[in-house]
C-alpha cells in the first residue's frame, strides 16, 4: 500500500482468474484507506486487464473488523481453464439434488455453482464478447444431458444463429428430433410446446399438485421438458466440438449412454 494503511499479513487464495488476499490490518481505521486505495494499488501493481480490484466482505470480518479481503485480476497467462471433466463429475455424482439442476461453472474462487433451472425458469446470459455465454450455456445443457435419459428430458433447442447448438443434432433428447433454425419451424417448437404446457397445466390440476416434481411423485406428467436456449449476439462460440452424433463434449468428456 502507501506506507500509511501498513497493512499486515495476508493469505491468498488462487481462483480461476483473480487471486484473492486476505488482509488483516493493523489499525480497524484503515478500512477507508484501502477502499479508497484500489485504484492506485491497481497501478502500482501494473494490472492492465480492464477489471479492478474489487474489495470484498470477508467472512472473518464479523468477528474481525480489520480483516477484509482484496479479488485482485491476473494477467491471462495465469488463467487456469475449467474442463469440462469437471462438470461431468459434478453432474453425474451428484444425489438428492433437484433433477433439473445445473452447473453453469465455478465461482472466482473455483468452486462448482449450481442451481435448480426450475427455480430459475427465464435464465438470461449475459456478458461482453468472450467473457463466457456460450460455455455458460454449453454447461448447462450437458449438465442436464449428463443426468438425464430422454425418458426425462426433453429439449427444445432453437438456434437462429445456426452454428451454436448444431453439435447437439444428433442427441435423442431433442423433441422434434431437430435443432430448430428458421422462423417457421420455430414458431411450430414453441406453439407445441404452449399445448404442452397446457396439457400438464391441466393433468397438475386435476391431480391437485403444484408443480411437476409434486406430479412425478403422484404418477402424473410424462416427461421434463425444457425450453429454449436461444443464443444471439455477435460471432460464433469458441467452442469446437464434433457433430452428428454428440457423443462427445468439446472438452473431450464422454456422453454416457443415458
Ligand atoms: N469456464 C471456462 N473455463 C475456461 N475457459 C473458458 C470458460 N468459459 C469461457 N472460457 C474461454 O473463453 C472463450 C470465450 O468464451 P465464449 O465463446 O463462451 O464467449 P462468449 O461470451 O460466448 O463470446 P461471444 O460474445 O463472442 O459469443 C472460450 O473459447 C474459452 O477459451
Ligand atoms: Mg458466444
Amino acid at each position: 500500500m502507501d506506507g500509511q494503511s501498513n497493512v499486515g499479513k495476508s493469505q491468498y487464495r488462487d481462483g480461476p482468474r483473480i487471486s484473492r488476499y486476505r488482509v488483516y490490518l493493523d489499525d480497524v481505521n484503515h478500512y477507508d484507506l484501502v477502499k479508497r486505495g484500489l485504484d492506485k494499488l491497481g497501478l502500482h501493481l501494473g494490472l492492465l486487464t480492464r477489471q479492478g480490484i474489487l474489495l470484498q466482505e470477508d467472512e472473518g470480518r464479523e468477528r474481525e473488523a480489520r480483516v477484509l479481503a482484496l479479488d485482485v485480476p491476473r494477467p491471462r497467462d495465469s488463467w487456469q481453464t475449467v474442463p469440462g471433466a469437471r462438470l461431468w463429475e459434478w453432474a453425474t455424482q451428484a444425489t438428492d439434488l433437484p433433477i433439473l439442476t445445473v452447473w453453469p461453472g465455478v465461482d472466482v474462487l473455483g468452486e462448482p455453482v449450481h442451481f435448480d433451472l426450475a427455480a430459475a425458469p427465464h435464465f438470461l446470459v449475459g456478458g461482453t464478447t468472450g467473457s463466457g455465454k456460450s460455455v455458460c450455456l454449453h454447461a448447462l445443457l450437458l449438465s442436464l444431458l449428463w443426468r438425464l435419459g430422454p425418458k426425462n428430458l426433453q429439449l427444445v433447442l432453437i438456434d437462429p444463429k445456426r452454428v451454436e447448438l448444431a453439435k447437439y443434432a444428433g442427441f435423442p433428447h431433442l423433441r422434434g428430433g431437430q435443432v430448430f433454425e428458421g422462423l417457421g419451424d420455430t414458431l411450430e417448437a414453441l406453439a407445441d410446446l404452449i399445448d404442452e404446457m397446457e396439457h400438464r397445466t391441466l393433468q397438475l390440476r386435476q391431480a391437485g399438485v403444484a408443480n411437476l416434481a409434486e406430479g412425478h411423485k403422484q404418477g402424473c406428467g410424462r416427461a421434463v421438458g425444457l425450453a429454449v436456449p436461444v443464443p444471439r449476439g455477435r460471432g460464433a462460440s469458441g467452442s469446437t466440438g464434433p457433430k452428428g452424433a454428440g457423443r462427445q463434449h468439446p472438452s473431450g468428456a464422454r456422453y454416457p449412454a443415458a
